[in-house]
C-alpha cells in the first residue's frame, strides 16, 4: 500500500510511519509530509534502519503556509497516480503565545486543521484510484467546538483551546466527507476518526515547560505513557484493513480500548449538519483556492 503521513517526524506519525514501514514484509510505501528537510532525511534513515524498507520518501510542506500546500499538492499528483492511505495528523501542540501564520491566521488553526483540509480535499483523486479502497485516518481528541465569532482567536487565545476547536472541525469535516461519499453509488473511500486512549510520548515533552516536563516524568514512570512504536502498532491495521472492515468505520469516531477498536458517542455539536455545512463553507473561503473549491462544488454537486 501507499501511504502518506503528515508529522512524520515525531511522536504519533513517527510511530506509525515505522510500524507500517517495518509490517507485511516491508511491502509499503511511506510518503512522509513534513516541513524541515533535515528531521525528514533523518527519521527516513532511522526507518530504514529499524525495519530494512527502502520505499521512503519525502514530501516537504509547511503547514503553516498556505502556499506550501498548494505545491506539495501539484508534487504529489505529478509523481503519484493513487494513494491507498492518508494519515492526518500533523499538529502543532503547547505553545507559550499566539502566532500568526503568513496567511493572517492562527498557527493551531491552520497547521492543526485548515492545510489539512486543503490537503485532504486535493488528494481525494488519488485516493479514489486506490485498488484497495482508499482511506483517511484523522488523528483527533473528543471535546472541543468552533469559535464562530473568533476562529482565529485573536481574541482570548490559549493553545489548548486551539488544539481543541482544531479537533472539533477535523471531526466535523470526516463526518461530512464520510456522507458526501454514502450518496455516491460505490463509495471506495473512507473516513476514520481515531483517538488514542493513552497519552503518547512524543516530541511535545520537548516542548512543554519544565514544571510540565516534571510531572509528565513522573506519570511515565507511573506507566501513563505509551512509546511511539506502541501507538504505531495499534493505529497500523487502520491504515491497512480490508476495505469492507474500513467501511464499517467510515464516518465514525473511534479508540482502542480492551485490545478491540470501539465507536465514541460523538457531540451534538459536530453531528450538526448545520455547523457542518457553516464550517465547510468558512474553511473553504479560508483557504482561498479554485482548484480545491472546485473539488468541493464537483463533490457536493
Ligand atoms: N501525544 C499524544 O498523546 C496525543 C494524543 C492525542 C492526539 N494527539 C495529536 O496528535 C498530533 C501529533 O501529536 P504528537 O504528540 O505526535 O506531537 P509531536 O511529537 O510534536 O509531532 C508533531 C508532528 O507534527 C509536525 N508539524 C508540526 N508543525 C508542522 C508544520 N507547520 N508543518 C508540517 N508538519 C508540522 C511535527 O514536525 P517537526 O518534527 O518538524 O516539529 C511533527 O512531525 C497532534 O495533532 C496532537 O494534538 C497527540
Amino acid at each position: 500500500m501507499k501511504i502518506l503521513v503528515t508529522g512524520a517526524t515525531n511522536g504519533m506519525g513517527k510511530g506509525v510511519s515505522k510500524i507500517l514501514a517495518g509490517s507485511d514484509n516491508q511491502s509499503h510505501e511511506i510518503i512522509l509530509l513534513c516541513r524541515s528537510e533535515k528531521s525528514g532525511l533523518e527519521t527516513i534513515k532511522e526507518i530504514e534502519n529499524a525495519t530494512t524498507n527502502k520505499k521512503l520518501s519525502l514530501l516537504l510542506c509547511d503547514l503553516a503556509k498556505l502556499s506550501d500546500v498548494r505545491n506539495a499538492v501539484n508534487e504529489i499528483q505529478n509523481k503519484h497516480k493513487s494513494l491507498d492511505s492518508v494519515f492526518i495528523n500533523a499538529g502543532l501542540g503547547y505553545a507559550a503565545g499566539r502566532v500568526e501564520t503568513e496567511d493572517g491566521m492562527d498557527s493551531h488553526f491552520q497547521v492543526n486543521y485548515l492545510s489539512q483540509f486543503m490537503l485532504t480535499l486535493n488528494l481525494l483523486n488519488l485516493l479514489e484510484n486506490s485498488e484497495n479502497g482508499g482511506r483517511i485516518i484523522f488523528n483527533v481528541t473528543r471535546g472541543g467546538n468552533i469559535i464562530w465569532d473568533d476562529m482565529q482567536m485573536k481574541n482570548g487565545w490559549g493553545y489548548e483551546k486551539g488544539i481543541h476547536q482544531a479537533m472539533a472541525a477535523k471531526r466535523m469535516f470526516l463526518i461530512k466527507l464520510h456522507n458526501l461519499y454514502k450518496m455516491r453509488d460505490s463509495s471506495r473511500v473512507t473516513f476514520i476518526g481515531f483517538e488514542i486512549s493513552k497519552t503518547v510520548w512524543s516530541n511535545q515533552i520537548n516542548i512543554i515547560p519544565l514544571y510540565m516536563k516534571t510531572i509528565a516524568t513522573l506519570i511515565k514512570f507511573l506507566g501513563g505513557f505509551i512509546s511511539i512504536d506502541e501507538c504505531g502498532s495499534i493505529m497500523a491495521p487502520l491504515f491497512t484493513e480490508s476495505l469492507e472492515e474500513s467501511l464499517k468505520r467510515s464516518g465514525k469516531f473511534i479508540t482502542w480500548k480492551k485490545n478491540k477498536f470501539s465507536e465514541i458517542p460523538e457531540d451534538n455539536f459536530v453531528l450538526d449538519k448545520g455547523n457542518q455545512d457553516r464550517l465547510w463553507k468558512a474553511s473553504l473561503a479560508l483557504c482561498n483556492d479554485l482548484k480545491t473549491e472546485q473539488i468541493a462544488e464537483a463533490l457536493c454537486n
